[in-house]
């Protein structure tokens, strides 16, 4: 209702002094009398994915919340899951600010933020002090300076420390602001750090005797080759889900506008068709077998429901969420 208002307000600052503010008040308000600010009750609409029931599909994407210090807040404006993170191992700053850009004209985001986040044990405290009763998605990368060929082990220490907290585990090898993760998402490299994943799953299984699912997050900056061999890699090694796609560094899609020439990735509805078309591919070549979580310039109830006519089983959003507030929760989540 009042979202138009505070979202004026909101921009005219940097987007980062934005967010921390945010961040700020959501922290104050949960738990307070001014609770009911943010509260909005949504229609029940249960899914099941990756052996996981959900209250609805729409989920929050990663990156937004990346140390979990909000969880409460955005399930109280009705998200059906929460992805949290990406955290890595260590603390690390990310990179110089500024490093966060509004292309307001195409309601999209070009970010280079480099997993600036607390580290897995602070996130881990955090989900622990959590209310929210939906499921809780953490999603895992590597530090900066751990070279990418030692990469895995970074996965694999979040995953110790993370997997009896999470609902669900995401394994971010797209992000373009980490010198070398992308390069995760080929080959040997891939077949590697995914065999040694479900190794730690198995494992971890085993230890706490609860299965919590891996999907593995892509992205949108594919060949149709590559995306093949990624889909074959998926399902020889099992893995529960697949989230497609992260944001893109293809800035043809924003050319002429302001910031567009911003190092980073592309984000919000500048990258919604081609997200969607990646799923519909993806989708494809998985036959059914592993589920798809669609991410990628979700702006309306029209955009939502593309997603998942293009195969995705649950959908998240980000960029729409910044440009369009707690309603478009709402209004997909009721809607869809
Ligand atoms: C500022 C910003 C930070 C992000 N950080 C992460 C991250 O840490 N991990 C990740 O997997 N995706 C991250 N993403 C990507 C989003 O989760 C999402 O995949 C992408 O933005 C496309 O969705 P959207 O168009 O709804 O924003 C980030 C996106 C933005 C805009």
């Amino acid at each position: 209702m009042y979202y138009p208002l505070v979202r004026k307000a909101l921009f005219q600052l940097d987007p980062e002094r934005a967010h921390e503010l945010t961040f700020r008040q959501l922290k104050r308000i949960i738990g307070s009398p001014f609770e009911f600010l943010i509260h909005q009750s949504v229609a029940t609409k249960p899914v099941t994915c990756m052996g996981l029931s959900f209250k609805n599909p729409l989920g929050l994407a990663a990156g937004l919340d990346k140390d979990g210090d909000c969880i409460d807040a955005f399930g109280a404006m009705g998200f059906g899951f929460i992805e949290i993170g990406t955290v890595t191992p260590r603390a690390q700053a990310g990179n110089d600010k500024p490093r966060l850009f509004r292309i307001v004209e195409a309601e999209g985001l070009i970010n280079r933020m480099g997993f600036n986040n607390l580290g897995v044990d602070n996130l881990v405290e955090n989900v622990k002090k959590a209310k929210y009763g939906g499921i809780i998605g953490i999603n895992i990368g590597k530090n900066k300076d751990t070279p990418v060929e030692h990469g895995k082990d970074d996965y694999l220490i979040c995953m110790d420390k993370i997997y009896p907290h999470a609902g669900y585990i995401t394994i971010n090898i797209s992000s373009p602001n980490t010198p070398g993760l992308r390069t995760l998402q080929y080959g040997e490299a891939l077949d590697d750090l995914l065999s040694a994943i479900k190794n730690k799953q198995s494992e971890l299984q085993q230890k706490y005797q609860k299965y919590v699912p891996v999907a593995v997050k892509i992205a949108p900056d594919l060949s149709e080759e590559e995306l093949i061999q990624i889909a074959d890699s998926l399902i020889r090694h099992n893995i529960d889900g697949a989230i497609a796609t992260n944001t893109t560094l293809d800035k043809r899609l924003v050319e002429g506008l302001n910031y567009c020439q911003q190092a980073g990735g592309l984000s919000g509805r500048p990258v919604q068709l081609r997200s969607t078309e990646i799923i519909r591919q993806l989708s494809q070549e998985l036959s059914g077998k592993i589920p798809i979580i669609g991410v990628g310039g979700i702006d309306s109830l029209v955009s939502a429901r593309e997603k998942i006519a293009a195969g995705a089983s649950l959908i998240q959003i980000f960029s729409g969420f910044i440009y369009h507030g707690p309603k478009l929760i709402k209004d997909i989540v009721n809607h869809i």
